[in-house]
């Protein structure tokens, strides 16, 4: 049986061969950056100092070819082929909250903007009896619902709200963009209504607020990307944080903007929080216009002892990052969470997991 060990932290671990590495970790609660469990966003590298895993199913950007060659791998992607020694990156800069398997009940669904619902959950405690859900904010959830006997639909979503609600309300606020055959964001107002059962897994993710950084703060999001990032703005400004904390909230036409009254209300309550509606065509007189990252990248800030937050679609997510990078902000500096969409059968692989525990399809689970 192959020894995972981490001699930073004094770990040793048995795993079985062809276990998923990330899975062996996470399942030991090793604070380890992770986020799209497949192989796309490079969160989960870590140092390979020495043992043999077999490296699967990830994209170039994730681990390119020269890291790989200085013996970085990815987590996600890595299958165990004996014993393993690893070294965390930047492991300093981790919080790690448990993982809760929580049942909720809908108690909100409005529109935000046209197919973009915010989803309102009360949490009803099952697996710690009383013992708050606790969570960074920029993290993220997997929600899932039974649509029968043998099926749940699971995606994840980022938490729009606080981890003060949460603690204190026991409530959770997402933002889901509605695609009307959308095997999840489809249910809403249909199989996910008021009163109805959300099953919520999490938290997860390493794009989270960092509290104990001292300088400017920037969040750029496109379209529900606003979630984490309003998060991560208010729970900074709660928090005290003196020092600039600048959202950029990109979308594609007028008609898609939400979340502007909202933060016109934190504009007007902390006098070092500013924020633009940037939008790609069409844009409004006192809106920007473009699309966000190259808004955010024209504008004159510096950049220098930041720490920027992105989240939305890939593309905008991948390129702004790498252009961040290539300006010398540093890498450890660039907290990027992409809404990747799920890849059934490459995470049921990636996980360990039989093809019939794949999101898409699960065990049913029993309503509490
Ligand atoms: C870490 C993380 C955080 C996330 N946070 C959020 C969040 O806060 N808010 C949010 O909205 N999403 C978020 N996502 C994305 C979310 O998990 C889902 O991938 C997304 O909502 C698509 O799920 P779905 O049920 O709508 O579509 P799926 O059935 O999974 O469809 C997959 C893709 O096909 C597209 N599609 C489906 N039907 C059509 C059609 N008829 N025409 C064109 N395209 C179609 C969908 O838009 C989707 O992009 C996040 C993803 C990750 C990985
Ligand atoms: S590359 Fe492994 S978690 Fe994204």
């Amino acid at each position: 049986m192959p020894t995972i060990s981490i001699p930073a932290l004094a770990l040793h671990m048995q795993a079985d061969l062809d276990d998923n590495l990330l899975k062996v970790l996470r399942r030991s609660k090793v604070p380890i950056h992770y986020s799209c469990k497949q192989g796309e966003c490079g969160s989960c590298k870590c140092v390979l100092e020495s043992g043999a895993v077999e490296l699967h199913g990830y994209k170039d950007t994730a681990l390119p070819e020269v890291q790989r060659a200085q013996g970085l791998i990815l987590a996600c992607c890595s299958r165990i082929k004996g014993d393993v020694q690893l070294r965390l990156v930047d492991s300093d800069d981790y919080i790690v909250h448990p993982e809760r398997h929580l049942v909720t009940t809908v108690i909100g669904l409005t529109e935000l903007a046209p197919e973009v619902f915010s989803l309102r959950l009360k949490i009803r405690y099952v697996d710690r009896e009383g013992e708050p859900f606790i969570f960074s904010a920029g993290q993220y959830a997997q929600l899932s619902v039974q649509t029968g006997p043998h099926t749940t639909i699971a995606r994840d979503f980022s938490m729009a709200s606080t981890p003060v609600e949460a603690e204190y309300d026991d409530e959770l606020e997402f933002h889901i963009r509605r695609t009307p055959t959308g095997a999840f964001s489809g249910l809403l107002g249909r199989a996910v209504v008021l009163g109805s059962a959300v099953f919520v897994d999490g938290p997860m993710g390493s794009s989270h607020f960092r509290p104990r950084h001292e300088g400017a703060l920037y969040a750029v999001a496109a379209g529900t990307g606003l979630a984490p990032m309003l998060s991560i703005a208010k729970t900074a400004l709660d928090n005290g944080k003196l020092e600039p904390v600048v959202l950029y909230a990109g979308f594609k036409t007028p008609q898609e903007v939400y979340g502007r009254d909202e933060l016109a209300d934190l504009a007007r309550r902390f006098a070092n929080f500013r924020f633009h509606i940037v939008v790609e065509q069409g844009a409004h007189a006192g809106d920007r216009s473009g699309r966000v990252g190259d808004v955010l990248l024209g504008d004159p800030n510096s950049l220098d002892g930041s720490k920027v937050y992105l989240a939305g679609s890939p593309a905008m997510v991948e390129a702004v990052s790498a252009a961040l990078i290539e300006r010398g902000l540093p890498y450890g500096d660039v907290h990027a969470d992409a809404f990747y969409a799920p890849r059934a059968v490459d995470e049921a692989a990636a996980l360990g997991a039989p093809a019939a525990e794949t999101e898409h399809v699960a065990a049913p689970r029993a309503e509490v």
